[in-house]
Order: C-alpha cells, then structure tokens, then sequence
C-alpha cells in the first residue's frame, strides 16, 4: 500500500455530475424559449459559473443569464444533482481502502452541504473521515486551503484529482498527486504540473492505490410479476440508477435475449398457436432460456457486470407450472441446464393485482398469445407467484407495484441495493 491517506476530489474524479448538469442546461434553455445547443455545448457548462456560461455559451445579457440560473437551479435542486454518476469501482475502491484501514477524505470545490448530501446519496458517505468543501458564505476556497482542512499528521497522503488545481493544491501542501485523465480537466494542462502520479481510468486507480483489489463480482438479478406489472418499466428506471451509482448494467429480458432464442420468442408468442401443446411450450421457453443463459447471461456475470433480466426459470414454474399444471418438478429439469450455470441471486417480484395488471398492459398494446388466455388463467399465475414468495422468502424481494411507477422503482432499488452491498456486490 503505497498511501495510508487519500484524499480525493468529487466532481470528475468520484462523480461525473456532467449528466445533471447538462440536463438542468437544457431545461433552463427550453424555459427561456432559447434554442438548445448541441451536447459538445452544454458539456461546456461543467466547471464555470452558470450565469457566465449562459452569457459566453448562449449569447444572453446579464439579466437574462441570471433569470436562466434561476431556473437552472428549478430542476437542479429537486432532481439534477441525482443525477450525477458514480465513477465505475470507486465504491469497490473506497470499500477497500477503508478495510484496510486507510484514512479517507474529500477536499472539494463544490460546496460542502452539497457535497455531503450527493455522497450520503450515493451511499459513499460512510467511507469518509472528512469533507472539505465551501462553507456557507464562502465563495470560493483555494484547493491547498481545503486540502489543509482534511490533511491528517502523521500519514503518507496523497490527493487524486481531475483539474490542474488538485495537483498545485497537493504540491502546495507538500504532499503526493494523482491526475486521473477520466474527469474533465484538459490533459494538457493537468500534466503542466507534473503530478506524481497519471490514471488513464478508474482500473489503474484501484491498481495504484490498492493492488490487491479483488475482481468485481457480477450479480445475476431476475424481475417477476404478472402480465402487465410493469417490468420493463421498472427493468429501465433500473438500469439507469444502479448505472448512477456505479454499476456496469446489461438489460435483458425472456424469451429472448439473444439471436436463436429471439427467433423461438417469436413462435411460443405467436398470437395464432398453432395448436402448440403445453409441453412444447415449456420445452421452448427451456430451449431459449439455455442459449441465453450460454451466450449473455454467464459471460456478463463473470465479467463483473449487474445483469437484469426480465423474467427467468420462475415465469416456466408460474405460467407453464402453476397455471397450465404442468409438474414442476419437469419443469425444473428441462431448465436445470440454465439452472445449473446461471442461478439468480436475487428476484424482483412485483407484486400487484393481476386484473389491474392486466388492464393496464391491454391499455398499451394488444396481447399476445399468453396474455390472451383469460383471467382465471392470469389468477392462477398471480397465486403460483405468491406460492413462490412463499418459498423463497430470501430470494424474492417483493416489491408493491401498485403505487406510482417512481415510488415502485425507488422501493425496488433500495431492496436490491441493500442487498448487493450486504452481498460485497460493489
Ligand atoms: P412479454 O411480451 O415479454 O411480456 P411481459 O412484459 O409481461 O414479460 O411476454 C412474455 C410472455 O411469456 C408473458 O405472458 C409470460 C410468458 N412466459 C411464459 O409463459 N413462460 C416463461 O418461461 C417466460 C419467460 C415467459
């Protein structure tokens, strides 16, 4: 361990906040009837004071620059800085720096309110022994003064940044630097001031700071409910906030996946049947579920990567089980061969009333070959899903599908975050 202090920059070095940023641009932009720039532009406002970037970007005067702040901040407060993203493997970074011991802090040009609130957000909080940004009143603080603030005595210390001014605040102090090139400081001018040391991306991060750093783990994470509970909603709104938190995503959903099992989703979907037989169903269902397990899903988790799937083994125990009463015992071995390689280690169940599901599905678009089967059928999936709950009282995490489709995704995050982190899924 080359450093037992490490003190690192927010914006561009732990957190992009570029995504916010440019978002609450544009949104102020359409408020003021200006038209909207290209993203090359709007990237330009990371860094500067907005209104100088509405003046020197957008051609505004000063009263109008200040009238585009105002409502910049209208989006920024309630939403834009959420939408900052985790580096990817600093979580898995700051998680084992501080197991080993290693003393923690942020010396930052972002003021320190909110700072704190984007990593207690992100759930980086924890891993931090101070955090120096800005106080109240305090227009601007010189990056030596906020590094003097979180520098510990007695300790080799070192502070990672993104801009020119974390590697001058660092010599200034008399301590190591690392520039990290992922952020937005200009290469160039970042290497003007001969940092101690260069990351290209967060990887050669974690190989310098903490060598023996484990591989990332995958995580194999399979969404459940009845027709129309709102999975593929859910499975996006998903996607997107654990990719905010620093988590490389694949989306995926059954049947389908991948080219063959694309092509079988096609003839167990079709809305004329065909006078396919329950068993060639399930058998189909297996078939495609096998190749995708192969060829996506396997791969994907060994590479360390989240893999959301929409639906999995539980929808053949609910649909060609519980509600064309099959045995489940037969289903479970035709789908041992995907069961075998690819286990979920957690399932998504979104709980909801199948009527109401179903009404909303039908609401969107006509049903297919399964959806059309009647509600006695949608009953009987509705109460093997409960069975299975049941079962798998660990596995499964119920969520309430019913409320608002934000709030659902916000319950259904919160169960399996938890549960990642409690799993060292970093
Ligand atoms: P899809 O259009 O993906 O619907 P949804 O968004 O509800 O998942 O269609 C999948 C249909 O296939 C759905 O009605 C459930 C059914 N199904 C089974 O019957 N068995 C299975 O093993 C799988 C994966 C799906």
């Amino acid at each position: 361990m080359l450093y037992n202090a490490v003190i690192f920059d927010l914006d561009g070095t732990l957190t992009d906040s570029q995504p916010g940023i440019c978002a609450c641009a544009r949104y102020a932009l359409e408020k003021m009837n200006a038209p909207i720039p290209g993203d090359d532009m709007l990237h330009r406002f990371v860094g500067p004071p907005l209104a100088d970037s509405f003046m020197r970007f957008c051609g505004m005067n000063e009263e109008q620059a200040i009238q585009a702040t105002a409502f910049y901040r209208e989006r920024y407060i309630p939403i834009g800085w959420k939408e900052n993203r985790v580096y990817p493997r600093i979580r898995a970074l700051l998680h084992h720096l501080k197991a080993q011991g290693v003393y923690l802090a942020v010396a930052t040009g972002k003021p320190q309110n909110i700072s704190m609130e984007i990593l207690k957000y992100f759930g980086l909080l924890p891993y931090f022994d101070q955090v120096a940004g800005p106080t109240m009143g305090e227009l601007h603080a010189n990056k030596a003064d906020l590094i003097a603030r979180v520098l510990p005595e007695g300790k080799k210390a070192v502070m990672v940044g993104d801009h020119p001014g974390d590697i001058q605040g660092a010599k200034d102090r008399g301590i190591d630097s690392i520039a990290v090139l992922y952020g937005y400081g200009e290469n160039d001018e970042i290497l003007v001031n001969q940092p101690t040391h260069i990351c290209e991306t967060t990887d050669d991060l974690c190989a310098l700071l903490c060598p023996d750093m484990p591989a990332p783990r995958g995580y194999f994470v399979t969404m459940e409910g009845v027709d129309g509970c709102g999975k593929t909603t859910q499975a996006i709104a998903l996607q997107e906030k654990l990719t905010q938190f620093g988590y490389t995503v694949i989306r995926t959903r059954e049947p389908g996946g991948c080219p063959i099992a694309e092509d079988i989703r096609k003839i167990v979907l079709a809305k004329e049947d065909g006078g396919m037989c329950a068993e060639t169903e399930a058998l189909l269902f297996a078939a495609a579920r096998a190749q995708h397990v192969h060829q996506v899903i396997l791969p994907a988790v060994q590479e360390g990567k989240i893999v959301l799937c929409d639906r999995f083994v539980d929808s053949s125990i609910v649909y060609q089980g519980g509600a064309r009463g099959l045995k489940r015992e037969w289903i479970k071995e035709i789908n041992k061969a995907a069961l075998e390689k690819g286990a979920p280690d957690v399932t998504l169940y979104l709980r909801m009333d199948h009527e109401t599901a179903l009404s909303r599905r039908l609401a969107v678009s006509d049903p297919d070959r399964i959806e059309q089967m009647g509600d006695s059928f949608q009953a009987r999936t509705q109460a093997a899903y409960e069975e299975l709950l049941a079962e798998n009282p660990r596995r499964f995490l119920a969520v309430n599908a019913a409320q608002a489709p934000e709030a659902v995704t916000e319950e259904a995050f919160q169960a399996l975050f938890d549960r990642m982190i409690e799993g060292g899924v970093l």
